[in-house]
């Protein structure tokens, strides 16, 4: 089995865009399976830079992309983003990208409503505001518009006015102002030949590629502590995270799946609310965010930074089904004289060694930091793990035993060959 499954294994943007071009040089297709644009994946190649929301990272390598069922798709967004592909020299044809007919629209309405229930709540989640999340409830409602409908305009019309007819009822009811129909319709009706030409059957095409001993990516969005089941629920997104949606969201059986590889830093980041027990308030987390660039790639919030939380990243392995690691963002550890790593959490004065659902528990959770020599010198660019400092593969070695998941590889800088490879993620490829 050669596929490969991206998994963000911790609060999202630990570096999945970067991982899956690296492996895009080896593979025949990525796929995306979860979230939308609330994503931002980054790529740096030859000092330019490529920030993607819903197109797979591999296209920039020039590999075929589909974007499976489970995706929240936008269809404005994704014009949006193929045009800006295009002015960086990337042409992203029906050729290169095919969308699922099942996945569900992302429309106007969603973002309103994003919006709307941001403001409503006592204690806001911080959404990206894109309305992936009102989106995903309306398709487990049963009411949400797929992009197969945009082939057929007299239904769309239909089923448009009957989700309108559901949301404004909630609107009136707030004295906001209802949403107006005629307008994303003729949107809607709009942009559906530039969309339809991209739709396709991901299901049969990703069986064809199996059939055929092609190597597929399916590149993850978010990341375990945002899923929808195993995150710090409500601050979590709305969709399935972890491997298991990689089949779920494309079509293809669990068993072709291969092997899943989480990716996490070596430190810690969150963007929006939530418990994060390992964050830093002060000089070492603003260092991580600065020497980071840790700055949301689409909304620019600034990120909250911590230290690598080994029991997050534990547990998040285990109910994600991850078995290779790929380490991220050695080289912002550059320069600190300490770094520390979360080994466990005190509970009301008793140790624990996993992350409780209980909200109130979540927030007493102290962290228990574990101290490690820094090391001097730049890691930055290191392509070789012999060449690292003694402290920088010390470091790999004990959160590799720590987590109990052997890693892949480590990353070294944001440009495209900046990574060390352990053992190659492919399971057909020597290690
Ligand atoms: P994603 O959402 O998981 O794809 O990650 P993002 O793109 O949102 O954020 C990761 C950021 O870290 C991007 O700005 C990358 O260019 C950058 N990055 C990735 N790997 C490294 C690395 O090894 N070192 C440094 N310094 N930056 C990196
Ligand atoms: P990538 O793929 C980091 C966070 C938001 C918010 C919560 C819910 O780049 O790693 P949503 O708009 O999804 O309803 O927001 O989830 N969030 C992300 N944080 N990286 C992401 O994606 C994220 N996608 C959503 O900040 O806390
Ligand atoms: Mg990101």
């Amino acid at each position: 089995m050669s596929n490969v499954v991206v998994v963000g294994a911790q609060w999202g943007d630990e570096g999945k865009g970067k991982i899956v071009d690296w492996l895009a040089e080896e593979a025949d297709i990525v796929v995306r399976y979860n979230g939308g644009h609330n994503a931002g994946h980054t790529l740096v190649v030859n000092g330019q830079t490529y920030k993607l929301a819903l197109l797979p990272s591999g296209i920039v390598r020039g590999k075929p992309g589909l974007i499976g069922n489970g995706v929240a798709l936008d269809p404005e967004a994704l014009l949006a983003e193929i045009d800006r592909m295009a002015s960086l020299g990337i042409h992203v044809t029906p050729q290169m990208l095919q969308i699922a007919e099942t996945a569900t629209l992302v429309l106007p309405v969603h973002r309103a409503i994003d919006a709307a229930q941001e403001r409503l709540r006592t204690r806001p989640i911080g959404t990206t505001l894109r309305g992936i999340g009102p989106a995903y409830e309306d398709k487990v409602g049963r009411r949400g518009l797929r992009v197969c409908d945009l082939a057929e305009p007299e239904s769309l019309a239909q089923k448009l006015d009957a989700l309108l007819d559901y949301h404004n009822a909630w609107f009136r009811g707030l004295g906001l102002e209802p949403l107006p129909r005629d307008r994303m319709l003729s949107d809607l009706l709009k942009i559906a030949p530039r969309i339809l030409p991209y739709m396709g059957r991901v299901w049969e095409q990703l069986d064809n590629a199996r059939a055929s001993g092609k190597r597929t990516v399916f590149e993850g969005s978010q990341a375990v502590m945002l899923d929808v089941d195993w995150g710090s629920y409500p601050y979590v997104t709305s969709s399935s995270t972890v491997a298991a949606s990689a089949a779920s969201g494309t079509g293809i059986a669990p068993s072709h799946l291969g092997r899943i590889l989480g990716v996490s830093k070596v430190y810690a980041t969150r963007v929006g609310e939530g418990p994060f027990t390992s964050e830093v308030d002060g000089t070492p987390g603003d260092l991580l965010r600065q020497r980071g660039g840790e700055y949301g790639v689409n909304t620019g919030r600034p990120r909250r930074c911590g230290w690598l939380d080994i029991v997050q990243l534990r547990q998040s392995s285990k109910v994600a089904g991850i078995d290779l690691l790929a380490l991220t963002k050695l080289d912002v550890l550059d320069g600190f004289d300490s770094i520390y790593v979360c080994t466990g959490y005190e509970l009301d004065g008793n140790h624990i060694d996993y992350m409780p659902s209980i909200q109130a528990e979540q927030q007493r959770l102290r962290p228990v930091l574990v101290r490690f020599d820094g090391w001097d010198g730049s890691t930055r660019g290191i392509r070789s793990f012999d060449a690292l400092p003694r402290e920088a593969a010390a470091l790999i070695e004990v959160i590799q035993q720590e987590v109990g998941i052997p890693v892949s590889m480590v990353t070294t800088g944001p440009e495209r060959d900046d990574v060390i490879v352990l053992r190659s993620p492919f399971a057909d490829r020597a290690a």
